[in-house]
């Protein structure tokens, strides 16, 4: 690690930095790195298919010795979806199935990156205003290494998702009010008494963590660059992280070629992709990013992940949708609900709604002609169905209940 550039107004600071925003305009900030000493240090990538998280030491900005660290987070599968790719007539769908992380979410990869950060400099408690995947997975992390954590959540968040936090012992405030207003508390609790804030976006550590799972997904095609990789978006600071990791592929010279990144957002919290389409729809020769300011919306999602009224990453995430050449793609919700149960029983992966919303994209953009039908796509599934059954079960249905008789057996067959 080198230092901090500002997304916006292109400031720099060396890694001495205590701060998480750019001091000149408050901007966010990326984490920038010497990538010749990395280049030196990464003989291995590439040649061991099992990697965890903390064996990417080179490309991570953080010193604690992996040794300190207890869990197995990353190296998620990437899984060839065929009968599901099939049902239109894809050929290369992957789906990269970050469900089985430790938390059952991607947030893992950032949580783990943002505590050893914590536990670099010294802090020790830790925490996160969260739809409640990234309170869930702090309190998870942060147990695995003795840390206090403190999550602040909408009052409205998946019981699943708190009972996660609480079990891991950590104290769930859960704020009268939305994400964005948890967000905004958990701020100014963390400035107040010194905790160490992982909010997603605000704190550039995450988008560090986010990043593997663009070398693991490389790893698993064995070098291929995907055509593209369609990424659930709110804050947008998965997408971000996802195109960062490809960036940092190319500046050390491992690949040449890019994936366009796809946002996939509800149509009742688009925030990123309206913006990005509001960019395009002006046709710039050259955009000055320090003047671009990202829409915020009146966000209803029933896919809490992704319902996000001011994305707290969105920057970064509009950089990269229109640096890749990526699509946005919004998505209503009944066709997130569809697309659980799609998904679930043509791959046997199971997502909760945010987590579907890429599937749900790829159907309309085969629609809309937007994607070839031998393009190689991987869908992020970033959550596990698990987190959120109350709104799956709109989708799944309930079970039959019968006397136990194999008479009823027989009964309901033939009802069939
Ligand atoms: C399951 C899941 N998918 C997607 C996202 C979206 O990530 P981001 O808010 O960084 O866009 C989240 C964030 O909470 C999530 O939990
Ligand atoms: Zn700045």
């Amino acid at each position: 690690m080198n230092g901090y550039r500002c997304l916006s107004c292109a400031a720099t600071q060396g890694p001495e930095f205590a701060g998480f925003l750019c001091p000149s305009c408050g901007g966010n900030l990326d984490i920038t790195y010497d990538y010749e000493a990395v280049a030196g240090n990464i003989e291995r990538l590439g040649t061991d298919r099992a990697r965890y998280l903390f064996s990417y030491a080179p490309f991570l900005p953080v010193k604690t010795p992996a040794s300190r660290f207890p869990l197995r987070i990353g190296a998620t599968p990437l899984y060839a979806a065929r009968r599901l790719g099939q049902s239109l007539g894809l050929r290369n769908l992957y789906l990269k199935d970050d469900t089985v992380n430790p938390s059952a979410s991607s947030k893992d990869r950032a949580s783990a990156v943002a505590v050893r950060r914590a536990m670099d400099i010294g802090a020790n408690i830790v925490s996160v205003a969260s739809t409640g995947n990234a309170g869930s997975s702090l309190a998870c992390v942060a147990a695995a290494v003795g840390m206090r954590a403190v999550v602040f959540v909408p009052e409205t968040a998946p019981a699943a998702k708190l009972v996660q936090a609480l079990s891991f012992g950590a104290t769930v405030l859960a704020v009268r009010g939305s994400y964005d207003d948890a967000f905004d508390l958990c701020r100014t609790a963390s400035d107040e008494f010194g905790w160490f804030n992982r909010s997603t976006g605000y704190n550039p550590f995450t988008r560090e963590g986010k990043k593997i799972c663009a070398y693991e997904i490389w790893e698993s095609l064995g070098g291929r660059v995907p055509d593209r990789i369609v990424v659930p978006t709110g804050d947008g600071n998965l997408l971000s992280g996802m195109w960062k990791g490809w960036c940092d592929l190319k500046n050390i010279g491992l690949t040449k070629q890019m994936p366009k990144i796809d946002c996939a957002q509800s149509e009742s919290s688009a925030a990123i992709s309206n913006t990005v389409r509001r960019i395009r729809d002006g046709r710039p020769s050259r955009i000055d990013w320090s003047t671009v300011v990202v829409d915020e919306v009146n966000a209803t999602s029933i896919a809490d992940s992704i319902a996000v009224d001011r994305p707290r990453d969105g920057l970064a995430a509009v950089r990269a949708i229109v640096e890749s050449g990526g699509e946005t793609v919004t998505v209503a919700d009944e066709d997130i609900l569809a697309a659980i149960t799609e998904m679930a029983r043509l791959s046997g992966v199971f997502p909760e709604p945010a987590a579907a919303a890429p599937w749900a994209a790829v159907r309309k953009m085969v629609r809309n002609k937007t994607m070839e039908k031998d393009e190689l796509v991987v869908c992020l599934v970033s959550g596990s169905g698990l987190k959120d059954v109350g709104s799956t079960q709109k989708a799944a249905g309930r079970p039959t209940v019968i006397d136990t008789s194999i008479e009823a057996v027989r009964d309901v067959l033939a009802a069939r």
